[in-house]
Formats: structure tokens, C-alpha cells, sequence
């Protein structure tokens, strides 16, 4: 079964405005894998589910050639409208059925994604078009982290974040839920012995340093990955359309059009209050947590 929630113009519009971009230690700490097990040259990055394209534009300086695939024609269609590097191209496709060849692909990505594909299909077709040595990231962000400040109210900025994600619920695909798990199921469902994905319970966690590089506790050098916080700067107004951008808020849209709007206004209006301010472009510091699976085909 496939999942066709990005499928609107309109979503796929907000989706260009307000998803971020995965951050660059994170990229970073994905290429340095690629180094270590398989080595340069890079090639070709198939970005999966790749909606408006940030994370294959982040990719596009480091590979000869980058292709993002999506199921969703509008999705596409913003992404190829935003001026980019010239090595991008974009496909209608899905990660289950994967338009090439054998043995082609450097790197797979799929940011924010991975949860919506067929395990089992997607698994096959990555041990189909990988390189030997080719890699799969699977990365994306914890919600239940995130985590908002403003001066002294981040508490209730929290809250009320929290309570607009308790409105929103009952629309939520178990799929989702499936990144609150790290995307643990499919880790373990990964056939290649060489992955990784650091436990949170493991000793041995990683931190990610200032400048990109990830430590263990003993400050070895190391690609596991288990979390990576980034903290950024968001306008209440750009932090009202990610809200509009989730798969559960478009549910309840199609669902209650009027309930949802307002509920976007509301809650504009309550994050300025609790702020003390007046203009929506006010900027609230965001902490996400990212995560990321890593896994290498055998040589
Ligand atoms: C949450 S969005 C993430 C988009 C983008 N990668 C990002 O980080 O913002 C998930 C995307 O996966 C796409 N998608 C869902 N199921 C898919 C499948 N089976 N194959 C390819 N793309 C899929 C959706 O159309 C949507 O654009």
C-alpha cells in the first residue's frame, strides 16, 4: 500500500515555505560515512520521497548527479520551480518500485520519509540499485523533542505546542509514530549486517561537536548517530505553517476546513500572547532533535 497524504497544490506549496532543511552536521556526518565504507568517487544520491527538495539540494555539491523521486506530481513540481544546483533532476516515483539500474546508486537518502514506504519493497529495491558498498540514510526529526524559547516563556510555548498537537491526533497516521521510534522497525528489518543506529539506553552514546564531527563519550571520533539537536531560529509565523505543513493537520483540514483554519489563527494568536508581542514575525529559538539510520550493502 502506498500513502498519498502530499498529493494537494496547496500542501505541496506550504511544504516548499516552511519544511526545513536537514542540518549540515547531519549531512555531514552521512558523507562521512559514505567515505569510510564506500570511498569516492561520488556518483549518483537518489533522494526518496524528496517532496520540494531541500535535502537533495543539500546534497547536490557533494555527487556528480542527484535525483529526487516522489510520488506526489505537485510536490515535484515546486521542487523543480526553485532555482538549484544544475547536477538535480526530479522523478515521479516510488521508493518501492525504483526506476534504475542494478548496482548504480552511491547513496540513498530519505529524509522525513522513510516511514511512509513498504518496508519490505523499499528494503529489496535498495539491496537492488546500490553500489556494492552504497549506503542508505534514513534520517528525520523527533517531534515529542522539539522544544521552543522565548525570553522566560518557553514552558508555555511548549504547552500550547503540545496542546495543538493533542487537537491534531486523532489525523495522525500510526506511520508517523513510526519516527518517534527513531524508525527502529526498520532498522532492524535492514539486510545488510553493516548499520548503525545507536540505542538510547547504550552506554556508548554519540554527541555531535560544533563543528560537525560526532564523538562518543570518550571523544573518539565515530558515524553513529543516535541524535543530533539543532537549535535555529524560527518566526511564529513560519512555525504556524510547519504545523500546517503535517500530514495530520491536512487530515483534519479535509476533514473540518473551518476548524482548521481557525485552529492556525488561534494559535498564532496565542503563541504572540504568551510572547508578549505583536508582530507574527517574531522570532522563537526551535530545538529539534534529529536522528538518522545508516546502513552499507556488503562489498
Ligand atoms: C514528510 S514528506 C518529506 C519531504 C522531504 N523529504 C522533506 O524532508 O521535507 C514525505 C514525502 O514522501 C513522499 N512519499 C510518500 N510515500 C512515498 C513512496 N512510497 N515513494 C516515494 N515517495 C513517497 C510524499 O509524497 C512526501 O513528499
Amino acid at each position: 500500500m502506498t500513502y498519498r497524504l502530499f498529493e494537494g497544490k496547496e500542501h505541496a506549496s506550504t511544504y516548499q515555505k516552511y519544511r526545513f532543511t536537514p542540518p549540515e552536521e547531519l549531512k555531514n556526518i552521512i558523507l562521512q560515512y559514505l567515505d569510510e565504507k564506500k570511498g569516492r568517487p561520488h556518483g549518483l544520491a537518489v533522494d526518496l520521497g524528496c517532496g520540494t527538495g531541500q535535502n537533495s539540494r543539500l546534497l547536490a555539491p557533494h555527487f556528480r548527479e542527484v535525483v529526487g523521486v516522489d510520488i506526489s506530481e505537485c510536490q515535484l513540481e515546486e521542487a523543480r520551480a526553485v532555482a538549484g544546483p544544475s547536477n538535480i533532476t526530479y522523478r515521479k516515483g516510488t521508493a518501492e518500485e525504483l526506476s534504475f539500474p542494478d548496482c548504480s546508486v552511491d547513496l540513498l537518502t530519505a529524509a522525513s520519509a522513510a516511514h511512509w514506504f513498504d518496508q519490505s519493497r523499499f528494503l529489496a529495491e535498495a539491496a537492488r540499485v546500490l553500489k556494492p558498498r552504497g549506503c542508505v540514510a534514513l534520517l528525520g526529526f523527533s517531534d515529542p523533542s522539539t522544544s521552543l524559547r522565548y525570553q522566560g516563556c518557553g514552558d508555555r510555548l511548549d504547552r500550547l505546542f503540545q496542546e495543538v498537537k493533542q487537537t491534531l491526533l486523532p489525523y495522525t497516521s500510526t506511520r508517523v509514530t513510526l519516527t518517534e521510534g527513531k524508525l527502529e522497525e526498520l532498522y532492524s528489518a535492514i539486510p545488510f549486517p553493516d548499520k548503525e543506529r545507536q540505542a538510547p539506553h547504550k552506554p556508548t552514546r554519540t554527541y555531535a561537536t560544533a563543528n560537525g564531527s560526532t564523538q562518543n563519550k570518550h571523544g573518539e571520533a565515530t558515524a553513529l548517530i543516535e541524535r543530533v539537536p539543532v537549535t535555529s531560529s524560527i518566526s511564529v509565523r513560519n512555525l504556524v505553517g510547519f504545523i500546517e505543513s503535517f500530514s495530520m493537520f491536512q487530515g483534519y483540514k479535509k476533514k473540518d476546513p473551518t476548524a482548521a483554519g481557525e485552529l492556525l489563527l488561534n494559535t498564532e494568536k496565542r503563541f504572540l500572547e504568551e510572547m508578549g508581542v505583536e508582530s507574527p514575525d517574531t522570532e522563537v529559538e526551535q530545538q529539534l532533535e534529529y536522528f538518522c539510520v545508516l546502513a552499507s550493502k556488503p562489498g
